[in-house]
């Protein structure tokens, strides 16, 4: 086990309640401190309040726990941010340079901070989309995750910082909720699908996005952070995928465990961000340098996720 101390800044947020979980379960809870911006009602271990713009307190926090490692969770997400483009700007962006600065000055071993299948913008190829390739992203969100991504491989570059991220597509889980992205229907389907037997799409049928279950999502981040550093080649974000389809794909899928189950649609603002992403992603170079295979298809996540929402 490493002595290293763990701080996750957004631990309540999708990725973060699982994350922590996880870590806890790998590292003990003590080696894992939560951090966000409200406190939750319980907690299995340490946990800080921290707005991650306030500098002060994020340093506070990181000597108060002798912290050495951070994943940089807190985030706005797509559909959230284009109702408040500044804010989530400025979010996105201070809380990666205060962790970044921190890194560069020595205090912490290694970094972690997601991007995003928003990195890529109309311009991009949609099927197999690669690495490398032209990236134009139109979503403030897009925007910020192509600039965060630009940062964290220059402090790589100039500053040794190990820093290490990934493209995450949609992802799924049943253990936490989605908040604010446009690729939330794809959870919030099979809630519906077991309440009401019914669900309104805000994007239209053959609308494909690259999405990844849970599992996969939390396994792919673990096993990048415990690569050794000569194998992570990429310091920007590394492409991951898991699956991909669109909501009628979906809706089929989950009609073969709820045979009444009815899908409509009604598009919303959502939909012009889903129309410039990709469709699926490459992610040859994460197979190559430090081993990614998904596990999960559409097929086993439903089922997994019926079972568990059940
Ligand atoms: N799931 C995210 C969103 O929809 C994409 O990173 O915003």
């Amino acid at each position: 086990m490493s002595k290293d101390t763990i701080l996750i800044i957004g631990s309540q947020g999708q990725i973060g309640l699982e994350l922590t979980a996880e870590l806890r379960t790998i590292y003990g809870n003590n080696h894992v401190i939560a951090s966000d911006v409200k406190r939750p009602e319980q907690e299995d271990g340490p946990f800080e309040v921290l707005d991650v713009m306030d500098k002060e307190n994020l340093n506070n926090i990181f000597k108060k726990h002798g912290v050495t490692q951070v994943y940089l969770l807190a985030a706005l997400l797509s559909a959230t941010a284009e109702k408040n483009p500044r804010f989530a700007w400025d979010l996105n962006m201070e809380g990666l340079f205060n962790v970044l600065d921190a890194a560069k000055e020595g205090v912490l071993k290694k970094v972690y901070w997601p991007s995003s299948i928003a990195v890529f913008g109309p311009s991009t190829p949609k099927q197999n989309t690669p690495q490398y390739t032209v990236m134009e992203p139109n979503t403030i969100y897009g925007i910020s995750k192509q600039a965060g991504e630009r940062y964290c491989e220059y402090y790589h570059q100039k500053y040794g910082v190990d820093v290490r991220s990934i493209r995450y597509p949609g992802l799924i889980g049943y253990k936490s909720a989605p908040g604010g992205g446009t690729t939330d229907y794809a959870v919030h389907i099979y809630h519906e699908a077991l309440k009401h037997k019914q669900y309104e799409c805000f994007l239209s049928s053959e609308t494909e996005l690259p999405m990844m279950y849970m599992p996969d999502a939390l396994r792919a981040t673990i096993s990048l952070m415990e690569a050794p550093a000569e194998q992570v080649k990429i310091r920007s974000s590394y492409n991951v995928a898991g699956m991909s389809f669109t909501p009628a794909q979906i809706a089929d899928e989950i009609k073969k465990h709820i045979p009444e189950f009815t899908i409509s649609y009604a598009p919303d603002f959502r939909q012009a961000i889903a129309n410039s992403w990709p469709q699926s992603i490459n992610d040859s170079h994460a197979r190559a340098d430090w081993g990614w295979q998904p596990e999960y298809d559409l097929s086993s996540m439903s089922k997994d996720m019926i079972e568990h929402l059940k």
